[in-house]
């Protein structure tokens, strides 16, 4: 896909993209021959060719496979610059960015070097790529909740600079209410909250996450469209959703971008965002997305305009950060 100039584009924040979801092809070759370890493709072309995914859960195969090439922290901010620099470029001004503690811990890299090489780009990104930045911990649905509450409480004892916490992985079969006492810790720690929820799931998920989890934020959150009152409900409180449309299609959670229920969420008065979640599995960064969008489903000018701010009202930012922004 091409890529417009960003003074084409209104400046924008992206608050879902996970950072190990942005590994391009490219890199991971880069990296897997710096740490020696083979990947099962024999170049990036091949390793792209395999981004086509029946669903959720395959696409989740291969996204934690290819974290095996990440190996130590200047993996992580080599990662962590790329995308930045690739952000930059879509107009991303503001990005809260996900990464998987516990995918990492499982493949023995210390939480340390994750947090250190992530939180080392990110401590200048600013200057470096003119985008402010949070750090988000997402923890995984498929495990125990005392497997994350004692990657959290490592995160808060080593004192790394996270903004706050978000829930990924594998939706169906793992419901929100399972992470009530991690949710309440972090909580306790004054984190912010966010979750994916009804990306695969229901949206009896959507409201779980808001209602035991005090979820502050929803990640996808497209299956409100099936529950008229929560709707209403998300629309008064004005809970911002972070949509990713691409993502959606790619994971066919959604048959087409003609057929997602964005403009139905944009019509019932919704704080949404539109966003990555995993650039190259998915073939399009952010400006990307909004091209696609726009095209599909004939946003106006306004409406882009609209979303834009929402993703810094969306945003874990001070109100004064926000307002600066809008
Ligand atoms: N859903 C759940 N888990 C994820 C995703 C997603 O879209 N991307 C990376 N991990
Ligand atoms: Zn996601």
């Amino acid at each position: 896909m091409t890529t417009s100039a960003p003074s084409s584009r209104p400046p924008r924040a992206e608050l879902h993209v996970h950072v190990e979801g942005t590994l391009e092809p490219g890199l991971a070759f880069e990296l897997a021959a710096r740490n020696g370890v083979a990947l099962p493709y024999p170049d990036p072309a091949s390793l792209r060719a395999a981004y086509d995914f029946a669903d959720l859960g395959s696409f989740l195969e291969l996204y934690t496979a290819n974290m095996a090439v990440l190996r130590t922290a200047a993996d992580f901010a080599d990662l962590t610059r790329a995308y930045l620099t690739r952000a930059a470029r879509a107009g991303v001004r503001h990005a809260e960015i996900s990464f998987d503690p516990q995918a990492h811990l499982a493949r023995g890299v210390p939480l340390e070097d994750v947090v250190g090489g992530i939180a080392s780009v990110l401590a200048t990104s600013a200057a470096d790529h003119g985008v402010s930045t949070l750090l988000i911990a997402s923890f995984h649905r498929d495990k125990p909740v005392v497997d994350a509450l004692d990657v959290l409480d490592r995160l808060l004892a080593t004192r790394a600079p996270i903004v706050g916490i978000g829930l990924d992985n594998a939706e169906i079969g793992y419901p929100p209410g399972l992470f009530t006492d991690l949710y309440a810790r972090a909580r306790e720690a004054g984190l912010r909250r966010t979750a994916h929820a009804g990306e695969e799931g229901p949206a009896a998920n959507v409201r779980d996450a808001l209602d035991l989890l005090h979820a502050e934020r929803i990640d996808h959150g497209i299956a409100v469209v099936q529950d008229p009152d929560l709707l209403t409900r998300v629309a008064a409180e004005q809970v911002p959703f972070t949509v990713c449309p691409v993502s959606n299609v790619r994971l066919r959670a959604v048959p087409s971008l003609t057929e997602h229920p964005l403009p139905a969420m944009i019509e019932a008065g919704l704080l949404v965002s539109i966003n990555s979640d995993d650039p190259p599995y998915f073939g399009a960064y952010v400006d990307d997305v909004d091209d696609a969008v726009t095209a599909a489903l004939g946003l106006t000018r306004d409406q882009r305009a609209a979303l834009a701010a929402a993703s810094f009202q969306g945003s874990f930012l001070p109100r004064d950060r926000v307002v600066a922004h809008l």
